[in-house]
């Protein structure tokens, strides 16, 4: 019984499909830009964007965050002094892998870029609701605080950033979630999400809640997310402006590559496709050289033909997030295509990496429950969002 995400996009015409609870084929992401009606990200307003931002960030210059939506209003509301705030997410189904968290710390250059507010919402209730997890709330709740941790851990200004869950902080956004729900009626989002009649209407009406922290100013709203998340904010935007809010603009990534190869994305419902914030080192290692790789089958025919580095999951990683020096990336992309550079040694290469991110992320994580109540309750920013009940404001 399928009871969401039928795909959007048609599987059997382009071999693959993208919905916000599943990516499945190896995504065509210009196609997909055209089926969602977004747009790249042209080399005029990168440009704009690292000259406003006072400096570069890999994951831009790579187009790894390759589509948005508004973004040159988002940098003509900044010019102009109106700014504009950040919103992003995670839906606690349980333990964060490493392309969960990659989003992050993009959110947090942007923030420390810009100097803007950041909302993270952790969405308890919605991977409660999506029956096919089999979570209990508990669950739910409970891994809402370990991904905390983690969401900590990359390092946001606490005087700038709110995180909360939707089940504790639903008093303060209900009047506004069924100001956004009365404007939107059940055909639409079946088509939008491909709900059927065996959906249970606590899904049909999430998408309200997943819509409201993007209403939270009266100002522009920029959301960094994988591109996955895009079919809500087509829905916000079709409604805000009859609210007397902002259409919300969004910067959109590609999906970090499983370890399986190049087909869909990586997921933490196929556990062996992942690594995980929490792996040590050993299991990284075993992991990666378990991995999909693009090069011969003997090392004779590498040195002869070289490697695919499209398709190699220990290049594509470092292309797509753990090597920032382009220079290197580059030579590493050469030598791996000339045969000089074999599969094993770019694995170790990327061990190296990933064992040194995830050392850095464990220790910061420790320190983040410390944190905690900075996050979510007494920072300046989270004091702020407890005393205000969105949509009665006004
Ligand atoms: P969730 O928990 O599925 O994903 C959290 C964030 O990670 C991105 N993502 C990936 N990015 C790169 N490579 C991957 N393999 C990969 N897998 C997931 C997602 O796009 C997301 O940015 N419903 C949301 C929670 C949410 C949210 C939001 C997300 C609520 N509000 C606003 C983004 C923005 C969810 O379940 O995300």
């Amino acid at each position: 019984m399928a009871l969401f995400g039928q795909p959007k996009n048609n599987k059997q015409e382009t071999g693959f499909s993208v919905t916000p609870w599943e990516v499945t084929g190896q995504v065509d992401y210009e196609r997909l830009v055209k089926e969602f009606g977004t747009e790249l990200i042209t080399d005029e307003l990168l440009q704009r964007l690292v000259s406003l931002a006072g400096g570069s960030n890999h994951m831009l210059r790579r187009r790894i965050f390759f589509s948005h939506r508004d973004l040159n209003h988002v940098l003509d509301d900044y010019e102009a002094g109106r700014g504009f705030f950040l919103y992003t997410g995670r839906g606690p189904s349980g333990p964060m892998h490493i392309g969960h968290i990659i989003p992050f710390h993009f959110t947090k250059w942007l923030q420390e870029r810009f100097s803007v507010n950041l909302y993270i919402q952790i969405t308890d209730d919605e991977k409660f609701l999506e029956e096919k997890r089999g979570l209990t709330l508990e669950e739910t709740r409970r891994w809402s605080y370990e991904n905390i941790l983690d969401i900590i851990a990359v390092g946001f200004d606490p005087d700038r950033t709110f995180i909360f869950q939707d089940v504790d902080f639903i008093g303060n956004m209900y009047p506004l979630a069924i100001r956004v729900a009365r404007k939107v009626n059940f055909s639409w989002v079946r088509a939008v999400f491909g709900f059927d009649h065996q959906t249970n209407i606590g899904m049909i009406f999430y998408p309200a809640i997943q819509i409201v922290p993007a209403l939270f100013e009266r100002r522009r709203c920029l959301i960094p997310a994988a591109i996955d998340q895009d079919p809500y904010w087509r829905v916000q935007r079709d409604i805000a402006e009859s609210l007397g809010y902002y259409k919300t603009a969004a910067i959109h990534s590609k999906f970090l590559m499983p370890l399986s190869g190049p087909e869909g994305k990586m997921s933490a419902s196929q556990r062996e496709t992942a690594i995980f914030l929490s792996d040590d080192a050993k299991s990284v290692r075993k992991k990666i050289w378990q991995a999909f790789s693009g090069g011969q089958p003997t090392v004779e025919l590498h040195r002869k033909y070289g490697g695919n580095p499209d398709v190699d999951v220990a290049y594509q990683w470092l292309y797509y997030f753990f090597e920032e020096d382009d220079r290197k990336v580059e030579q590493l992309r050469q030598d791996y295509m000339s045969g000089k550079l074999l599969s094993g040694e770019m694995k170790e290469i990327l061990i190296e990496k990933v064992v040194k991110f995830l050392e850095r992320h464990q220790e910061a994580r420790e320190e983040a429950r410390e944190k905690y109540h900075l996050f979510t309750r007494e920072g300046k920013l989270a004091q702020q969002m407890w005393e205000t009940k969105f949509g009665l404001e006004t």
